[in-house]
């Protein structure tokens, strides 16, 4: 049977406190919510994914324009079972329908399979799981014999209800083709005067047709985002996921609960990653590399060998095997460092290409500049790329040596081999192997004398 997938994102989030961000946009490692939920479902590959969607619709379209899905307008938020109401119209019969939450963000391709596998024409699943917190979940009432016989919601338990510690997930796989039946019997006789999809289930078995259970393959896939603090749980949780996912790849890091991934990441064996270094977008580091406490990278390739220290920053840039970086560096988008260069402390590189072998080494600005091979630029030194209108570019051939202090006011060249003298500005061509010097004569005034206070 075909499958299709539905996820039900139209709720209010009435306890994320929340005006401005419909919950299924809040994150969780840098993706939204929905967009963790889409990925699950994709990873079944079916024939729709559904979203249903209502509070701050127009906001959550716009942000999720990306996902490949069908939107499907519940213009009052009823309940669960309303929600699934809206759907029904464009849902084929005999299908297969997987139910997700789309607060519901860790839940994973493996138990999905597995809900598929217990589901079938005549079998409706649900994932269910022991918690030790059952608090406002829905439990699962079983018969003697253990089979299930109902969902009944927290607020509606009785005292004996409460102390069930099987709760459900809010993830169900249904066949499409008794369940509009099925749903046109719910109605709102409990405690928050909605339609509950949970009620479905009960109703199902009323016709006949079983329910099977089945258990997350680890707990946390069937965290909700109910509020900031679950929030981060399930934050806190799908990080460590992360992380034990790269140390079973041979990366060392110092401590798996002090890194943060909101992004893609491929690290190579043998790097070690030091404490509270966050990887954002799109990067991808070698092998052997160190990366120091407190760096944040973005959206960048780092070569193999390369030695980052405490506190740099690195975005939209490339660094080749064997760079050393920082403490307290800067490279800033569209940087290309070339193998061996060095940038090191409260040093800022943008839009800049180092050749191999350049060191900057202290507190520089180096900013739409080309520099070659071999090319040593002395403290304190600053490209002036900027004229107030426009920006320029430096270039700075092989093997130059730019002294301390010197300011390159662009557009301007310095030539190969080159040598500037310490605290020059340099406004005009500084021929290859000379030594140029742009910079006000020394002067001691004779028989000069401090002021006296009167
Ligand atoms: C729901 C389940 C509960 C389960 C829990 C697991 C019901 C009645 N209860 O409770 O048994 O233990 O999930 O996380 O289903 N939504 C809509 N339209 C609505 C109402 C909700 O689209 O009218 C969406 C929400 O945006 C959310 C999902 O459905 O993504 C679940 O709704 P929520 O209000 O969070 O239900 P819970 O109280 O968590
Ligand atoms: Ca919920």
């Amino acid at each position: 049977m075909r499958v299709s997938v539905v996820i039900l994102a139209a709720g209010r989030g009435t306890r994320m406190l929340s005006s401005h961000v419909p919950k299924v946009l809040h994150t969780i490692g840098g993706k939204s919510l929905l967009d963790h939920v889409v990925s699950a479902a994709q990873s079944l590959d079916p024939e729709n994914i559904f979203v249903v969607y209502g509070h701050q619709g127009d906001v959550l379209r716009e942000q999720s324009s990306h996902l490949p899905v069908t939107w499907v307008l519940q213009e009052e938020q009823l309940g669960t079972g309303h929600a699934l109401i809206q759907v029904m119209p464009h849902v084929k019969i005999h299908q297969q329908l997987i139910v997700l939450s789309g607060d519901v963000p860790l839940i994973s391709s493996f138990t999905l399979r597995e809900l598929l596998r217990v589901s079938s024409q005549n079998h409706v699943g649900v994932v269910t799981a022991n918690v030790d917190d059952p608090a406002g979940l829905g439990r699962i009432v079983r018969d003697h014999q253990g089979n299930f016989l109902a969902i009944v919601e927290h607020k509606d338990a009785t005292h004996a209800q409460r102390s069930i510690t099987e709760v459900n997930s809010g993830i169900y796989c249904f066949p499409t083709a008794c369940l509009s039946h099925w749903l046109s019997q719910v109605n709102a006789n409990n405690a928050q005067k909605e339609l509950y999809l949970t009620d479905v289930l009960g109703i199902a078995l009323q016709e006949g047709v079983k329910v099977n259970t089945v258990l997350p393959q680890h707990n946390h896939e069937i965290l909700g985002v109910n509020d900031r603090i679950q929030l981060a749980l399930v934050e806190r949780c799908y990080q460590k996921q992360r992380a034990e996912l790269l140390m079973l790849q041979g990366v060392t890091l110092r401590d798996p609960a002090r890194v943060d991934i909101r992004g893609e990441l491929v690290v190579g064996q043998d790097s070690v990653i030091d404490c509270n270094v966050i990887f954002e977008d799109k990067v991808s580091i070698g092998v052997n590399c160190f990366i120091g406490s407190n760096c944040i990278i973005k959206n960048s390739v780092i070569g193999d060998g390369v030695i980052i220290k405490a506190n740099s920053m690195i975005e939209d840039s490339v660094v080749e095997d064997h760079c050393h970086i920082g403490p307290f560096a800067r490279i800033r988008p569209d940087s290309y460092l070339e193998q061996y260069s060095h940038v090191g402390n409260f040093v800022e590189i943008k839009k800049s290409r180092l050749g191999h072998s350049s060191k900057v080494n202290h507190l520089s600005y180096i900013g739409d500049a080309s520099v070659g091979h071999r090319v040593n630029i002395g403290a304190g030194t600053i490209t002036c790329n900027y004229d107030g209108v426009n920006k320029h570019q430096t270039t700075i051939g092989d093997g130059a040596f730019i002294g301390s202090g010197t300011e390159l006011v662009a557009p301007v060249e310095v030539g190969a081999g080159a040598f500037i003298g310490a605290g020059s500005t340099i406004t005009q061509h500084a021929p290859p192997h000379e030594l140029t010097l742009a910079r006000v004569k020394q002067e001691t005034i004779k028989d000069w004398k401090r002021r006296e206070k009167k």
